[in-house]
């Protein structure tokens, strides 16, 4: 069984990690989309909001696990046997900040790879950042978040 982990923030999910997540899912027997319980950020959705957006957004997908983590990431990849981590490369400044994360983590955990996986052409300029501040200006995001929970996502990130 070859696992692979999908990390991030996802606050909240977009069609970019859509993209990723689904394309993963189709190269690994199992995808574990991990989300990072990261408390220096200040997110607009708690750790289990983003895990039910993510659940109802890869409902379609069998082989696709939701989960949280806390911590360095190659120790959450060690403790479920992960192979791979796969992360989307946007553009070449994505790849600076993912080239050194991935050294790092290959220097703590050898046997782990990162696979990257180019952004389709249509989420290039895709980030939970330009949602939350197109969302909250009153903005429609129905191209950029998973329709299944694109009412949620509005209805937060404008009632905040
Ligand atoms: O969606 P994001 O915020 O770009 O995701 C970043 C993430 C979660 C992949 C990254 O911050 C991460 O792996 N954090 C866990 C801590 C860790 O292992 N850091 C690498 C060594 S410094």
């Amino acid at each position: 069984m070859r696992i692979a982990i999908c990390p991030g923030s996802f606050d909240p999910v977009t069609m970019g990690h859509m993209d990723i997540i689904a394309r993963a899912s189709g190269l690994f027997d199992k995808v574990i989309v991990a989300v990072l319980c990261n408390k220096e950020k200040n997110p607009c959705f708690t750790v289990e909001e983003r895990m039910e957006l993510l659940r109802q957004a890869t409902a379609e997908y069998d082989n696709v696990e939701i989960d949280s983590f806390q911590g360095l990431l190659v120790d959450y990849a060690r403790e479920k046997g992960a192979v791979a981590v796969v992360k989307g490369l946007r553009a070449v400044s994505d790849f600076e900040y993912e080239f050194q994360m991935s050294m790092i983590n290959k220097k703590l955990y050898p046997e782990l790879e990162t696979v990257y996986l180019n952004t389709s052409q249509e989420y290039m300029y895709l980030s939970s950042s330009v949602i939350k501040q197109i969302s909250s200006f009153g903005g429609d995001i129905s191209l950029f978040v998973p329709a299944c929970v694109h009412d949620k996502i509005v209805d937060r990130l404008t009632n905040m």
